[in-house]
């Protein structure tokens, strides 16, 4: 992130985004490649295995005690090993499934590729339905030393054979998948939600949206840095800081990721914008696996005259359990979710802002493939005219209504809901907290949740949750605030671009992946500081 010196918009920025693209060309070529493909010979440390507290609270300095102790003894890394062994065993199965999958779309089924690929996923398979190795999956008991060898000996040899082949047949899919990827058309993620529960598409939805091996790279070196240094990254907020973020005065950020880089994007971006930046205050809010990479990554890399970053992990709240949260329940009950439960859930965080936030009245939701171009604080002053949210509107570029995102054949649609609704964006959006309360938005979103069991309101995703939620209480924004399909759009004009005051990479071609399109790189490179050590160390920068 480009905050430190005056490095920001300077040389650093043109050489390092020189570096970047051919990097990040050779790094992913297709989405689906967008996976965790762990170095075989790397250590791999996994921070499932740090429990998380509080934070910020005089208890601090223990838990951090007591988890650095938990980190070191001979019981956990062997633990934190295991997931990790796992998860990159499972990321390797949707990997070469989405790649036998894309391989039959482009009718590519006589190449012998599509054979191996299936080979190899029911080879990797085999290997974690093995009673022994199955068995580790418990984490009350203690890890089984000779299993966990096992394990890493056959995924590691299998893991070889994938990537060579992922290496022959590159030419072959790379032209294929791109062409595939250009004709998606609108919110190409939210498409690709709604197919996924259709048998075999499964695979593609986790292969979209895993994490380049650079990505993961950035987090597992942010947490060894955490892990050797534990004094350096001791939570020193003290109680200024502390009431600052609370200060319903000030303006208040939430962005949901599990991103770091994405996440300091925005950050940066809109700090690096805003006439006054010590007035704006970002809550991070992510996930277990990657807290302490947050925390490391804003202490860092501080932006500039902002001190108040507070990085929270989900279980940081303590009302999302499956008894409060139906989502959770519903999530639980299903198997298939099993290992994106936390994924999907914190993109439905933001049904719970005013619980999260309770002292603020307004709060700026950002997703993380946004990038903040201007100062922001006229929509904190701008006048809700009694909504809950301001949103801009998608239906006149795309056709895009109330119709197209839920089961209009249901009764409970049909009575409630008109059709041909104009719908909004997520990504850039202000909500009055307040009027939240008093409306009673999240039992709203609670009821619906609830009533949409067995999906047949409407599919996975948190736009059609959030349009139900907020029908009738949304104000729409002029569509200069807010311009999206960078992710998918290859024609949105540079003009349209130049003027937006944030920009977002809707769509499944993010600016950090391979497939991103060009033309739309560097208005989100350029807020990357690749002076960062650890940028140059996971091959984002040379
Ligand atoms: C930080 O703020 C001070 C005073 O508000 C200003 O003089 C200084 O230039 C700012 N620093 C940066 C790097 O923006
Ligand atoms: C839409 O609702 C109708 C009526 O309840 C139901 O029969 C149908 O299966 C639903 N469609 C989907 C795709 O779930």
């Amino acid at each position: 992130m480009a905050i430190r010196g005056g490095a920001r918009n300077g040389t650093s920025k043109a050489s390092a985004h020189r570096l970047f693209v051919p990097t990040m060309l050779v790094l992913v070529f297709v989405t689906a490649a967008a996976l965790v493909l762990y170095n075989g010979s790397e250590p791999v440390l996994h921070p499932a295995g740090i429990a998380k507290t509080q934070v910020g609270s005089s208890h601090l300095h223990a838990y951090v005690a007591r988890t650095i102790r938990a980190l070191k003894s001979d019981e956990d890394p062997a633990r934190a090993k295991v997931e990790a062994l796992f998860k990159q065993a499972r990321d390797h199965i949707a990997l070469v499934n989405a790649y036998a999958s894309h391989a039959r779309r482009a009718k590519l089924d006589t190449v012998k590729q599509l054979t191996s690929f299936t080979d190899q996923a029911s080879s990797l398979n085999d290997v974690l339905a093995r009673p022994q190795i199955k068995a580790l999956q418990d984490d009350s008991a203690t890890v089984d030393e000779e299993a966990m060898r096992i394990l890493e000996k056959e995924v590691k040899d299998r893991i070889k054979v994938i990537r060579q082949l992922m290496t022959d047949s590159k030419e072959l899919f790379d032209n294929q998948v791109k062409i595939q990827k250009l004709k998606d058309t609108i919110f190409a993620v939210n498409d690709q939600l709604t197919r996924a529960k259709k048998q075999g598409e499964f695979s593609n939805l986790i292969a979209a949206r895993s994490t380049p091996k650079s990505l993961h790279c950035l987090s597992m070196r942010l947490l060894e840095e955490r892990i050797s240094n534990e004094e350096k990254y001791a939570d020193t907020d003290d109680a200024i800081t502390a009431r600052r973020l609370r200060d319903p005065t000030l303006y208040h950020y939430v962005i949901f990721s599990d991103n770091v880089l994405g996440a300091a994007v925005v950050v940066n971006s809109a700090v690096s914008n805003a006439k006054h930046p010590q007035k704006h205050v970002f809550h991070v809010v992510t996930d277990k696996m990657n807290y302490w990479a947050m925390k490391v990554w804003f202490k860092m890399s501080p932006p500039n005259n902002v001190s108040y970053i507070d990085v929270k992990s989900i279980d940081d709240y303590s009302f999302i359990k499956p008894s409060y949260v139906p989502l959770l329940q519903q999530l639980e009950a299903d198997n298939q979710y099993r290992f994106i439960k936390y994924r999907i859930m914190l993109k439905h965080m933001r049904f719970y802002l005013p619980q999260m936030f309770p002292k603020l009245h307004k709060i700026l939701l950002l997703d993380d493939d946004v990038v903040v171009q201007k100062d922001l604080t006229a929509l904190f002053q701008m006048n809700m005219e009694g909504n809950v949210n301001a949103a801009v509107e998608i239906c006149t570029e795309y056709y895009n209504h109330y119709s197209h995102h839920m089961n209009f054949s249901h009764l409970l649609i049909k009575q409630k809901f008109d059709p041909e609704t104009c719908a909004w964006a997520y990504g850039m959006n202000m909500f009055d907290l307040d009027l939240w309360k008093k409306e009673k938005c999240t039992e709203e979103y609670h009821y619906w949740q609830n009533e949409n069991e067995n999906q047949a309101l409407w599919k996975l995703g948190s736009l059609p949750p959030g349009l139900i939620t907020f029908y009738k209480k949304t104000k729409f924004l002029d569509k200069s605030w807010h311009v999206l399909g960078l992710g998918h759009n290859p024609n949105v004009g540079a003009y349209k671009i130049k003027k937006a005051a944030v920009i977002q990479y809707s769509g499944n071609m993010k600016p950090w992946l391979d497939v991103a399109l060009n033309q739309y790189r560097d208005y989100w490179t350029k807020y990357v500081d690749y002076s960062m050590v650890f940028i140059q160390m996971c091959n984002f920068g040379h």
